[in-house]
């Protein structure tokens, strides 16, 4: 037991499952506007890390809105409140050795920094899904910027709610000059470049 939290810890540490599974866990966090390709790009990596022997999973704002975080809204403390508990679940997968592909619009560069923060240098890797307003309203694959544009949702992010691009991400991936397949291989020769994919993980 820890005795300041009360809070069992396993025996088996982050790094014992990072041998087992032989890679590395963290948090692949892609950040865009509604639209931009965040899910789309998140699932394409999903496969290509199964094809790779690498365990990850798919967390995503739609999702977790559904249940878990059906409580909240889109008021700056709501969203908050969302990446906040986002976060917390981020870190339980990744110290479970999972490799989190987790998709949010998150907005504000605070918030983002807050998840930041609860991983090591190295775990966290901010991935801007640059795709420019006019065209994630042409493409609105779920007919909300429609909605939003008639009255019918209020906030709505890029138009009646603020999105902060991130100011240092790791990578920016422009989905809308670039293919998925193409957006995925450039990710995966960013984490290449990291290390982050070698095996035999110390
Ligand atoms: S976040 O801003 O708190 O990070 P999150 O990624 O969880 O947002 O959820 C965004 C999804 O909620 C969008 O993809 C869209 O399907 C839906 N949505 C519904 N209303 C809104 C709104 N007002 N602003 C943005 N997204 C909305």
């Amino acid at each position: 037991m820890n005795e300041e939290t009360n809070i069992e810890l396993s025996k088996i540490s982050k790094q014992d499952r990072w041998r087992l599974n032989q890679h590395k866990s963290g948090v692949i966090w892609f950040t865009g506007l509604s639209g931009s390709g965040k899910s789309t790009l998140a699932n394409e990596m999903d496969k290509r890390f199964y094809q790779m022997g690498i365990h990850s999973c798919l967390l995503d704002g739609d999702a977790l809105r559904f249940g878990l975080n059906k409580d909240l809204g889109f008021s700056r403390d709501d969203r908050k409140e969302n990446i906040r508990r986002a976060g917390e679940i981020s870190k339980m997968m990744a110290d479970a050795g999972l490799l989190v592909l987790a998709s949010f619009i998150s907005p504000y560069q605070s918030d983002r920094d807050m998840v930041r923060s609860m991983f090591s240098p190295g775990e966290f890797f901010e991935i801007y899904v640059q795709c420019p307003l006019e065209i994630c309203q042409n493409r609105d694959p779920k007919g909300l910027y429609k909605k939003a544009q008639d009255g019918s949702i209020t906030e709505f992010t890029g138009l009646t709610s603020p999105y902060f691009p991130p100011e240092k991400p790791e990578l920016v991936i422009p989905t809308d000059r670039l293919s998925v397949m193409k957006c995925a291989d450039m990710l995966i020769t960013y984490l290449g470049h990291q290390s982050f994919l070698l095996e035999n993980p110390s």
